[in-house]
């Protein structure tokens, strides 16, 4: 009788233990279900990432090396993903750029949703006529936003500081033409203005090969470095009138975060080289 009473005893302590250390872990393992979810996401994003979007983000995500379906070089037209101020901070600075109030995981999925009207930025939703299903769309937006846990991106150490550039161009360093051609193809400037030597290669913005003579007549009272200068920093500052298929679109579809990439020199050797450009048009 006793006995029993001891096993009766030791077996509900047992049980409480058993619960209570359950419970103890139950957070733990939540944790690491939560974790595994995140990681298979990012896996099959990576999947989709690669067939659908590498062709004009880059494989790396940076707007640079891309390769059509054939595993032809082309142009990247895209606008850096990998990429500190679009993932870094909440919100990062291209969201205080943009004026966008909610979530950056929800700008990146809306973006990938809807796509981009008026640029070349397709639209993927289902819902939007596109070709992805919304679970494939998060998959896709959790790829991009876990570049942004690469500490060497978004680690104390890495945020740039972007350039604080002077009102004037005339505050920059001296230009160097020579490096202008060089720059022009680095930063994706080919991709959407094509060949400076062939004006029917612009395929979105328009054809520069005449821009050291046509800048200098854009905006009243505005000298021609200046205008270039201002159109890189801020190409909403002046929207040209027209584009290869048309007006172009307000807001402008040139990528507006050079201001993040570009160094002081880099531009003022970008304006020496656009001041070049005179051919007839
Ligand atoms: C045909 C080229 C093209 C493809 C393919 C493409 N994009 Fe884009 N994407 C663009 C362009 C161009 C922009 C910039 C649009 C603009 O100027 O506002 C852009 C912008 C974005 C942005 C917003 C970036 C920012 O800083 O505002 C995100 C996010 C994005 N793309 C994700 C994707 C994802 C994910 C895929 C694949 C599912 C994809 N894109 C496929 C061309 C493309
Ligand atoms: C995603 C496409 C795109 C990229 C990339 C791009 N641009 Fe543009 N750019 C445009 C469009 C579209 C316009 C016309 C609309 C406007 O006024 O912003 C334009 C306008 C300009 C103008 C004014 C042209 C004129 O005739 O008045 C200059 C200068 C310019 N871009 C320089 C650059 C440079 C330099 C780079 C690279 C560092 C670059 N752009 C990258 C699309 C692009």
């Amino acid at each position: 009788m006793q006995i029993k009473v001891v096993i009766g005893t030791i077996a509900f302590m047992l049980v409480m233990v058993i619960l209570g250390v359950a419970a103890l872990f139950e957070p733990a393992r939540l944790g690491e279900t939560t974790d595994a979810f995140v990681g298979r996401q990012v896996e099959k994003g990576a999947v989709l990432f690669h067939e659908n979007c590498a062709e004009c983000h880059g494989a790396e995500g940076k707007a640079i090396d891309c390769v059509d379906f054939a595993g032809e070089e082309k142009s990247c037209v895209g606008l850096p993903l990998n990429h500190a101020p679009l993932l870094c901070g909440e919100p990062s600075q291209r969201l205080q750029q943009v004026g966008w109030q909610s979530s950056k995981a929800n700008y990146v999925s809306q973006t990938v949703a809807a796509g981009r009207p008026g640029t070349l930025m397709p639209t993927w939703s289902q819902d939007f006529g596109g070709p992805m299903e919304d679970y494939q769309i998060d998959q896709v937006t959790a790829f991009v936003l876990n570049w942004g846990e690469d500490p060497e991106l978004c680690g104390e150490e890495a945020i740039v500081e972007a350039v604080d550039w002077p009102d004037s161009w005339e505050d920059l360093p001296q230009g160097d033409a020579a490096n202008g051609p060089g720059l022009y193809q680095i930063n994706g400037c080919a991709g959407c203005h094509g060949d400076p030597d062939n004006p029917g290669s612009a395929a979105v913005g328009p054809h520069l090969g005449n821009i050291g003579n046509v800048a200098a007549t854009r905006v009243p009272g505005i000298s021609a470095e200046q205008y270039i200068y201002e159109s890189i920093l801020n190409p909403n500052a002046f929207i040209v009138p027209e584009c290869p298929s048309g007006p172009c679109a307000e807001p402008s579809v040139m990528r507006a975060d050079y201001g993040f990439v570009l160094s002081e020199q880099d531009m003022a050797d970008l304006i020496a080289y656009y001041l070049t450009l005179t051919s007839a048009p």
